[in-house]
């Protein structure tokens, strides 16, 4: 009766410990790109402080007519590529955001690297009310290519 316990609690200790080696991978990189994410977040952050705050401000609120918002802008949601092209590349000429009609001159950062551009995306789209998700530098460099 003994041996025969024994063995059933054996069995259950291998199955225990198969299930857990099973979803261990999974969990692992999950937690891996939540790091990689977070590590974009703040990254991220002082870049838009460095290169973008001026305009758009502290709050994504941007400014007046001049400068267009970041913080719930249906351009971004409806544009991502676009977007990413304009951190590089910048923009000018007319366009509309959340209704309002904007036409100024924003400055390109043509030696900005993929990574901090991916790191600014991850930030903009998620932050004020964004959520977005992760902008991976993959993403940055197939849309670059892709670019006017
Ligand atoms: C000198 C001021 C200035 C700076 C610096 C600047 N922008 Fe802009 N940004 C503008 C203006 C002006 C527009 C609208 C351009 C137009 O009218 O065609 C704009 C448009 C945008 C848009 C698209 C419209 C919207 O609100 O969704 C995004 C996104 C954006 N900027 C993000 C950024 C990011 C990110 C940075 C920093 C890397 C940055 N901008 C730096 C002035 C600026």
């Amino acid at each position: 009766m003994k041996s025969r316990l024994n063995i059933t609690l054996l069995l259950f200790a291998v199955i225990v410990l198969f299930a857990c080696t099973g979803k261990k991978p999974g969990e692992k990189s999950n937690l891996k790109q939540n790091v990689k994410f977070e590590q974009y977040m703040v990254e991220g952050q002082l870049l838009y402080q460095q290169h973008c705050i001026n305009c758009h401000q502290a709050t994504g609120q941007g400014l007046g007519k001049l400068y267009p918002p970041l913080a719930n802008s249906d351009f971004m949601l409806d544009n991502m590529e676009a977007v990413i092209c304009l951190i590089k590349n910048g923009i000018s000429g007319k366009i509309i955001v959340n209704g309002v009609e904007y036409n100024q001159a924003m400055p390109g950062i043509p030696r900005i690297t993929n990574l901090e551009i991916a790191e600014i995306a991850t930030y903009i789209y998620n932050s004020w009310g964004n959520s977005a998700g992760q902008i991976t530098t993959e993403k940055v460099e197939a849309v670059l290519k892709t670019c006017e």
